[in-house]
């Protein structure tokens, strides 16, 4: 069964962490499709019936993004406002994420220690684990790439797609 990757960066061009973990899944067209918020709504004016019909299809989603502001890309949380709607991802007849598996890829500019020190990703993620868990999803360990703003190797954040790949794909 392939899955879906949900991704919300405003400025791939721009990106050196989700772009080449984007690159290393284009390797698995067979077991993943990439959905590109940005890409496919410039003006994020989202087709709330064609974006739930697409969760429908899936088991397992990925949302992958890098944290803005301690927090999701604004996309995302407009997404998940106007897409899990009242009915359909919760409520009475709201069971359509039902079952899923959800996990978070995150590309933080601080490092590791940074989150380990004060508060931690986890913690930043909660509302979006709260959010999932409440619309009946299981959710499933993040996959990180901590420090983009230490300017790392480029050969660092491609092992660490090639694991992220590995993480997802089982
Ligand atoms: C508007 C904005 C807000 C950001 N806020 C945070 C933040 O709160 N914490 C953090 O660790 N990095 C923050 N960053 C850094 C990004 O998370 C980092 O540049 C990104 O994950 C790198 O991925 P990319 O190379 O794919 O763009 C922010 C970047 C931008 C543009």
């Amino acid at each position: 069964m392939s899955k879906l990757v949900i991704v919300a960066h405003p400025s791939l061009k721009d990106s050196l962490i989700n772009r080449i973990w984007l690159a290393e899944l284009a390797n698995h067209p067979d077991a993943l499709e990439i959905h590109s918020l940005y890409e496919k709504y410039p003006d994020l004016n989202f087709d709330v019936a064609a974006e739930q019909a697409l969760l429908s299809k899936y088991d397992e989603i990925v949302f992958q993004f890098p944290l803005h502001w301690f927090n999701v890309p604004f996309a995302l949380k407009k997404y998940l406002d106007e897409v899990f709607t009242y009915g359909w991802a919760f409520g009475p007849g709201g069971d359509k994420m039902k079952g899923k598996k959800i996990r978070f890829a995150v590309s933080t500019g601080g490092t590791k220690d940074t989150y380990e020190s004060r508060i931690t990703l986890d913690d930043l993620l909660k509302p979006m684990s709260v959010t999932f868990h409440y619309c009946g999803c299981e959710v499933l360990p993040s996959h990180v790439f901590y420090g983009a703003s230490t300017q790392p190797a480029e050969d660092a954040v491609v092992s660490n797609a090639r694991e992220y790949a590995n993480q997802i794909l089982g």
